[in-house]
C-alpha cells in the first residue's frame, strides 16, 4: 500500500523525507518520489524501485545545499493500481503550472471523468495515475489560496484519499485532508511531520494529531489547524502515540498476519467499491475486456492457481457453475502445465496468484495462451508477472499482504471471484433482479467480514482449547469445502498442527480411522444447503470421541448445541458465506500459533512469493 510522508520545520527536508519513507517501506511499494520548494519552485525527484534508488537519485541530480537549504517537502511510495510502476507514475504529481505538488493514498473513482473534463480545457496529463487528474483539478481550482483550491477540488472527488499538498507560493505551509486513507500528523518541536503511518513519524515526536474523514489541516512548522471540507474549524486532541517503531509498522497488532485479518474489511471494500452496478445487476469489471457477446459464446472456465489462490479458486468454481451456469474446472496450476489439458478458443482460463509470480502459476498461464485461450489474471500485485503476461484481468486492491500465511488476498479473491461469476451470469441465465439480489449481497461483505473481526478474543478463548492438539480434520460441504481445505492450510502453515481439509461426506471413506479422543474437529455448518448431512457427519465423529468445534450461523442454536464451541458468522449468501467463514478459522488458526509461540509471519520453510517449480 502507499505511504506518505510530509515535512515543515527546520531541519533539511530531503533526508527526513526519505528517512520517512524508508519507516514506510515495509508496507510495500514499487516506486517512490519527493518534492521540495527550493528558490520558490517545486523540485521533483522520482524514481521506480527502492527508496534507496530515489535517494540516490536525489543525491545525485540535485546540488547539496539543496539538502540543507530546504525545510518544507512531501513524499510517497507508490503501491501501483492505475498504471505500472513507471516513473511517469510515481508520486508526486504536479499540477498544469507546476506550482503545486500532491501525493496521495485511495482511489479518485470519478477521474475518469474529471479527467476528460480537464483534457476538454486544455490539461495534459503526463501519467496514468488517478492522482494526477486530481492534482490538475486543484491547480484548476487555484485562485491564489491553496486551502480554498484544495477545499474545492476535493469537494468534486468520489473515492477515498489520504493527500498532502505542497506549493511554490506557500512554502511554509503543508495542507493535508483524509476521507478513507488515513493521516497523522506528528507535532514536534518546531517541525511538524504528515504521515499516512505513525512509522514515519516516531523518530521526530510521540505527540500526534490524527485527522477524521473529511477533516483537512493547514501545516506550518508550529502550528496545525483542523477544519472540515466546508471551511469550519473542528478541534481535534493531541495523543500520545505510546509505542515503538517495530510496533508501528505492525499498526500496533503483534503481528502481520493479525493486523492482515484486521484489515480485511477494508481490503474488500476496496476490492468490491466501484465493480458494483446494482441498476443492471452486475458487475463492473472492465480489466477482464470481454464483450458480453464473447462471454456468452465461453464454453468453459478454466481456474488455476497454488496454495490458498488455489483454495479460492475451487470456491469460484461453485461459483461460476451456480450463478453463471457455466461448466467450470479447477486445476492445480503444477498440473496443468505437465498434463496437456484440452483447452481452446471458447475456454476462459482464469490464473489467480496474490503475487503474480509463483512459476507454476505463470507455466500454466503460458501454456493456456499457447493453446489459445481466453486467459485471464487475479492478481494483487500491480504490474506483475503475471499480470503482465495475461494482459486483462482484475486486480485485488487488497494492499501489499506481508504474512507469509495469505489471508486478505483470499477473501478478496473469493469476492472478485464472485463479481466475476455475476458478470458471466447476467449474460447467460441470472435476472436483472436476481443480479441485483446478488449485487446487494457482495456489498455487504466488509460489514459481515468486521463482525467476525470483532469476535477475536472470543475466538482466542476457544483456540486456547485446542493449542495442544497433534492433529486436526476440517470439514465443509459444497462450497465449504475448499474453505475446509483453507482452514487446514492455515493451521498447518502457521502452528505446525498436522491439519487436513475434507469434503464432510468424505471423512468416513478412510480419514476417521484418525480421530482419538479428543482430536478436534473444525466443522463448518453454517446454515447453508447441506448443513444438516454436516451435521450426520458431526455426529459420526463425536461417536468416535472427537471435539467439535462449529463454525454455525448467528442464531442457529439447534446446530451450535452439538458442538463443542461455536464461533457464529452472519447469516448470507451460501457462496457469501465462505468469506466470514475462512476469517473466523484465520483467527483460530492465528491465535492456536500464537499461543504456542510460533514464528506467525514467517513461518519455517516457507515463502512468500514461490518463484520456482
Ligand atoms: C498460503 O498461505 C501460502 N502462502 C501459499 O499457499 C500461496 O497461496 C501460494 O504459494 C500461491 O501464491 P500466489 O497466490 O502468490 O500465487
Amino acid at each position: 500500500m502507499c505511504g506518505i510522508v510530509g515535512y515543515i520545520g527546520k531541519a533539511g527536508a530531503p533526508a527526513v523525507l526519505i528517512n520517512g519513507l524508508k519507516r514506510l517501506e515495509y508496507r510495500g511499494y514499487d516506486s517512490a518520489g519527493l518534492a521540495v520548494i527550493d528558490d520558490e519552485r517545486v523540485v521533483v525527484a522520482k524514481s521506480p524501485g527502492k527508496v534507496a534508488a530515489l535517494s540516490d537519485r536525489a543525491r545525485s541530480e540535485w546540488p547539496e545545499e539543496r539538502f540543507e537549504t530546504c525545510t518544507s517537502g512531501i513524499a510517497h511510495t507508490r503501491w501501483a493500481t492505475h498504471g505500472p510502476p513507471t516513473e511517469a507514475n510515481a508520486h508526486p504529481h504536479l499540477d498544469g503550472s507546476g506550482d503545486i505538488a500532491l501525493v496521495h493514498n485511495g482511489i479518485i473513482e470519478n477521474y475518469r471523468a474529471l479527467r476528460a473534463r480537464l483534457e476538454g480545457k486544455g490539461h495534459h496529463f503526463e501519467s496514468d495515475t488517478d492522482t494526477e487528474v486530481l492534482a490538475h483539478l486543484i491547480g484548476e481550482c487555484d485562485k491564489g489560496d491553496l486551502f480554498q483550491a484544495v477545499c474545492d477540488a476535493l469537494h468534486q472527488v468520489e473515492g477515498t484519499f489520504g493527500i498532502a499538498v505542497l506549493c511554490s507560493r506557500e512554502p511554509e505551509r503543508v495542507i493535508t485532508a483524509r476521507r478513507g486513507s488515513p493521516i497523522v500528523i506528528g507535532v514536534g518541536d518546531g517541525e511538524s511531520i504528515i504521515a499516512s503511518d505513525a512509522s514515519a513519524i516516531l523518530a521526530h515526536t510521540q505527540r500526534v494529531i490524527y485527522l477524521d474523514d473529511n477533516d483537512i489541516a493547514i501545516v506550518t512548522a508550529d502550528s496545525v489547524e483542523v477544519r472540515d471540507l466546508n471551511n469550519i474549524p473542528v478541534t481535534r486532541e493531541i495523543a500520545e502515540l505510546g509505542f515503538d517503531a517495530e510496533a508501528a509498522e505492525k499498526g500496533g497488532y503483534e503481528h502481520f498476519m493479525l493486523k492482515e485479518i484486521h484489515e480485511q474489511p477494508e481490503c474488500l471494500a476496496n476490492a468490491i467499491r466501484g465493480r458494483l452496478d446494482f441498476d443492471l445487476g452486475t458487475a463492473v469489471l472492465s480489466g477482464m475486456g470481454t464483450s458480453p457477446r464473447e462471454l456468452a459464446e465461453l464454453d468453459r472456465v478454466v481456474i488455476v492457481g497454488c496454495g490458498t489462490s488455489l483454495h479460492a479458486g475451487l470456491v469460484g468454481e461453485y461459483a461460476f457453475e451456480d450463478l453463471a451456469d457455466i461448466h467450470a474446472e479447477v486445476e492445480q496450476a503444477a498440473e496443468f502445465r505437465y498434463r496437456n489439458p484440452i483447452i481452446g478458443s471458447r475456454d476462459m482460463v482464469i490464473s489467480i496468484s496474490q503475487s503474480g509470480e509463483t512459476a507454476d502459476t505463470l507455466a500454466a498461464v503460458r501454456e493456456a495462451v499457447q493453446k489459445g485461450a481466453f486467459v485471464m489474471s487475479l492478481c494483487n500485485v500491480v504490474g506483475s508477472t503475471i499480470a503482465r503476461e495475461t494482459g486483462r484481468g482484475v486486480y485485488l486492491h487488497a494492499g501489499p499482504e506481508i504474512s507469509v500465511a495469505s489471508t486478505k488476498a483470499f477473501t478478496c479473491q473469493v469476492a472478485v471471484l464472485l463479481m466475476m461469476a455475476l458478470k458471466l451470469g447476467r449474460g447467460r441465465r441470472f435476472s436483472r433482479e436476481q443480479g441485483m439480489r446478488l449485487a446487494r449481497e457482495i456489498e455487504t461483505i466488509p460489514e459481515l467480514v468486521e463482525r467476525v473481526v470483532a469476535q477475536s478474543e472470543k475466538i482466542r478463548k476457544i483456540a486456547a482449547d485446542y493449542a495442544d492438539a497433534e492433529h486436526a480434520f476440517f470439514i465443509g460441504r459444497g462450497p465449504m469445502y475448499p474453505v475446509a481445505l483453507e482452514g487446514a492450510l492455515k493451521l498447518k502453515e502457521i502452528s505446525y498442527i498436522h491439519a487436513e481439509g475434507y469434503h464432510a461426506a468424505e471423512l468416513k471413506h478412510g480419514p476417521i480411522a484418525l480421530l482419538e479422543q479428543g482430536t478436534p474437529v473444525i466443522a463448518l455448518a453454517c446454515d447453508i444447503p447441506g448443513r444438516d448431512k454436516t451435521l450426520g457427519n458431526v455426529e459420526e465423529c463425536r461417536a468416535r470421541g472427537a471435539r467439535i468445534v462449529g463454525i454455525v450461523s448467528e442464531g442457529d442454536f439447534e446446530v451450535a448445541e452439538c458442538m463443542d464451541d461455536a464461533i457464529y458468522i452472519p447469516r448470507c449468501h451460501p457462496l457469501v458465506a465462505t468469506i466470514p467463514t475462512v476469517v473466523a478459522l484465520q483467527l483460530f488458526a492465528y491465535h492456536i500459533a500464537n499461543i504456542r509461540g510460533c514464528e506467525i509471519d514467517q513461518p519455517r520453510n516457507l515463502a512468500k512469493s514461490v518463484t520456482v517449480e
